[in-house]
């Protein structure tokens, strides 16, 4: 595994309940991270959090809605985080014309408005403690190109992308790092029977490197924008996605 060196330094994760940030709050710790595992279901978040414990990693969990400002708050009157992974993520999948307000506002409020709420926050800390700190976004290959039915989340991340910038260039002064990461199909308990599907191995051969990503291929992004190792990058994004962006036109 990459070694990044990230003892000393508190991190949260949101949405570490499963899937991605699971997987990065696993990575984290592995580094050296004391991390905090924030999501809303506390008991999904006992099994991160003993996964991670039972590797000798250093672990909290917290309660967290991002769609809460009160939820949000609490979680930063608590700690001050030198990285945070703004991870928390939903979607909604169906055609633009039959798209609900409660749709669209669900998946806006999580999605953008949720990692603003969640990075404001965490720098308001960071500027006060004068400690500076790496925020990471997890934005998606869709938040720079667009596919059916997925309108309101693909506006949500390209939001997410053009939001880590406008941060970038307020907070440098105050040496926080924002960037986003965008990934491409990474595979995970809930779509693995979608990409074992006719449909789903259709969409895997329109990858140039003909597979989906595993979540250790985000290990190598993940650590170099949170850690010192990116300490001169911020208002960026990284893009891993087995070329699926430059796939043929
Ligand atoms: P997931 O559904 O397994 O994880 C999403 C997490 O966010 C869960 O822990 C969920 O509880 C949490 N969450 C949802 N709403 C929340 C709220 N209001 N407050 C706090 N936590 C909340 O999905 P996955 O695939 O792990 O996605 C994680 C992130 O990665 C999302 O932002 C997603 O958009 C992004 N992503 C995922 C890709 C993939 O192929 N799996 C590709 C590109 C981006």
């Amino acid at each position: 595994m990459l070694q990044v060196d990230l003892t000393g330094k508190r991190a949260l994760v949101t949405g570490a309940s499963s899937g991605l940030g699971r997987h990065f709050a696993r990575v984290l710790a592995r580094s050296g991270a004391e991390v905090t595992v924030a999501a809303r279901r506390v008991a999904a978040l006992e099994e991160t959090a003993d996964a991670i414990a039972g590797e000798g990693g250093r672990v909290d969990v917290a309660a967290l809605d991002v769609t809460d400002p009160g939820s949000v708050s609490a979680v930063f009157a608590g700690a001050a985080f030198d990285i945070i992974i703004n991870n928390a993520g939903v979607t909604h999948d169906g055609p633009a014309l039959a798209t609900t307000e409660e749709d669209w506002a669900r998946v806006i409020d999580t999605d953008l408005t949720g990692v603003f709420r969640v990075a404001q926050a965490g720098a308001r800390r960071m500027v006060t403690e004068g400690r500076g700190g790496s925020i990471v976004n997890v934005a998606s290959i869709l938040g720079l190109r667009v596919a059916g039915h997925v309108a309101a989340y693909a506006t949500a991340k390209a939001g997410v992308v053009q939001m880590s910038r406008a941060l970038a260039l307020e907070w440098a002064r105050h040496a926080i790092r924002v960037n986003a990461l965008c990934p491409g199909y990474i595979e995970t308990d809930l779509n693995r029977a979608f990409f074992a599907s006719e449909a789903g191995k259709a969409l895997i051969k329109r990858v140039p490197q003909r597979r989906l990503g595993q979540l250790s291929d985000l290990d190598g992004p993940l650590l170099l924008l949170a850690s010192e190792a990116g300490a001169f990058m911020t208002g960026t994004e990284i893009v891993a996605d087995g070329g699926h962006l430059v796939s043929s036109l």
